[in-house]
Order: structure tokens, then sequence, then C-alpha cells
């Protein structure tokens, strides 16, 4: 099986990537999850995780790590429009009982990524890359505990989300995206040229609903409160930004790409915290620009139906 970590920022989206995760455990082990400051402060997203765990029915053998509450420089941006002021676009869940792991996100990093013993971990990362940043920071030998790192973050032709320029992730920490995106590991990249193709129609949604178990219609919920946010702030259905990297690890062959060395813009100005992908074949990263986006929508829905709570 794959090893997986995945650091993230819950987040609408980041919830249906961590059911769509947990719903794949036959051949994704999920080994721990790490939390980041993002769409909400990171005590809130510490909490969306220990929420999303318990629903897929799982404890404290995949530990939840908080980790980073500021970013590196920058002031703390948070995108509570599209998500909601908790995080879960204000969805009852039931309060988490399993606690958090004492541990901090960036220490278990380390440790976890330096004792894989010559089978490395695959990071997926669905937030600000500050954690990720500071523990190759405090370890850059953590690199060859990596086998790769798939990122939601960035975007090119398509323009940003957060200002014309610049999409949310990279936005929201754009020093830790350059630590990032230099690390000597290989790594695939969904941005946003690639999840705008992606979006989840509401026809799309009742399916995953008439899933019927817990997860599925909470999965729904969560797409749905997507959709309705994304609405209000723009106009059209949300795009499936987070779970592409749980599937673009599932179903490679459904994504195309080509590979790039990536920069990232981090003086002031309009064009702050943009991704800069200059193409060349020995790049580190796959920048994918297309997707199938119904066999992407339906990998997800296939998984999603693996639950029988
Ligand atoms: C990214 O920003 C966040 O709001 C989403 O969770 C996703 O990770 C999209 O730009
Ligand atoms: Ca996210």
């Amino acid at each position: 099986k794959r090893q997986i970590i995945i650091d993230c920022d819950p987040g609408l989206d980041d919830a249906v990537a961590l059911l769509t995760l947990f719903a794949a455990s036959d051949t994704l082990e999920t080994v721990g999850i790490t939390t980041v400051a993002g769409n909400v402060p990171a005590k809130l997203t510490l909490r969306n995780a220990r929420i999303i765990r318990e629903l897929a029915g799982i404890g404290k053998e995949v530990p939840v790590c908080g980790g980073a509450e500021i970013p590196m420089l920058r002031d703390a941006v948070t995108a509570e429009d599209f998500h909601g002021s908790t995080g879960l676009g204000n969805i009852a869940f039931p309060k988490p009982q399993v606690r958090a792991s004492r541990q901090h996100a960036v220490n278990f990093l380390v440790k976890t990524l330096r004792a894989t013993k010559g089978i490395p971990a695959t990071l997926v990362v669905t937030g600000p890359m500050t954690n990720v940043a500071l523990a190759y920071l405090m370890a850059p030998d953590i690199v060859s505990g990596l086998k790769e790192i798939v990122i939601m973050g960035g975007a090119d032709s398509e323009g940003g989300n957060i200002t014309p320029h610049a999409e949310f992730n990279v936005f929201a920490d754009p020093h830790a995206a350059a630590v990032v995106f230099g690390m000597d590991v290989p790594m695939r990249l969904l941005n946003l040229d690639v999840t705008h193709q992606i979006r989840t129609s509401d026809e799309e949604v009742e399916r995953v609903r008439a899933l019927g178990s817990v997860q599925a219609v909470a999965a729904a919920d969560l797409l749905a409160a997507s959709n309705r946010l994304e609405e209000e702030a723009k106009g059209r259905h949300a795009p499936l930004h987070d779970p592409s990297t749980v599937l673009a690890i599932l179903r490679p062959d459904l994504f195309e790409g080509r590979k790039a060395k990536v920069s990232v813009v981090t003086e002031t100005g309009a064009r702050f915290g943009k991704t800069v992908p200059e193409y060349r074949e020995d790049g580190n990263v796959l920048w994918y620009d297309k997707a199938d986006a119904g066999a992407v929508f339906s990998e997800m829905l296939g998984q999603l139906g693996r639950y029988t709570a």
C-alpha cells in the first residue's frame, strides 16, 4: 500500500478530499493528518480534521496533528466566504470525541518522514504550505523519505481565485510555497488550470447523496455547501480542488500536464503569490493542465460508494 500523509486546512473541499482518501484505504494507507491555518484559523482546521476522521470511523491510529498558526512572513488570510465561518459550511457535525495528537504537525512530518525505512511516503498538501516548508527547513533530509508531493495550489493560464493572479493556498503563504517548490522531490501540482475544469453539478452531488452512507451524505452536504458559497461569490459551481489530489494519485491516467520548474512571486505588488511555471523537461513539478472531468467525478463517486455505514 502507498503510505500517505495529508497536510490540510479543512475547508469544505479538504473535507471531501479526506473522505475520498479514507474510502480508498485498500490502496492508500493514511499514516497521519497534519493541519495548518488557511481557510479558517488553525484551531478550526484542527477541529474539522478531527470531525472528518471520526465521521469516517477512524480513531487515534491515524493521528491528527495541529500545525502552523500563522504564515512565515505575510499577514494571515482566511477564506470564510468560500467555506463558512466554521470552515465546514456551517453544517452541523457531531462534536469530535477523539483527541488530537499532542505532537506538533511539523515534528510529526519530520519524525515520520525520517522513519520510512526505504518505503518513501507520499505527501498530499491541500492547504497553505507552511508546515511542509518548516519541516524542510528544520530537517532537509526529509526529502529522502518522500516519494512525491501532490499539491493543490497555484495557477497560470487560468488566472487566480483570490487575486487576478494568485491561487489561495500559494497566496496564503507564498514564502512557504517558494521553499516547497525548491525541494528536490518530484511533485504534481493540481493547480487552477486543471481544477477549474472539474466542477460538480447539482445532479452529480445528488448522485453522491444517493449512495446513502453517513459519509456519502456528508460528502454531498459538503459539496452542496461549496457550490452554494461559490455561486454567491462567483456565480458558478465550485471546482473540485482538493479531492483532485487524491484522485490524481488513484487515477493518474485521467490527468495530463507538463514538467516545469515553479517559482513564486514573493515581492509585494499585484502579482504577489503568483506561481510562475517554467516548462522544461528536467523540472521537478508535473504541472497539470487537463483532466477528464467526468471520469474524475466517477472515480470519486466509486470511492465514496465504498462506505457502508
Ligand atoms: C484552495 O483554497 C482553499 O480555499 C481550498 O480548500 C483549496 O485548497 C483552492 O484555491
Ligand atoms: Ca484546502
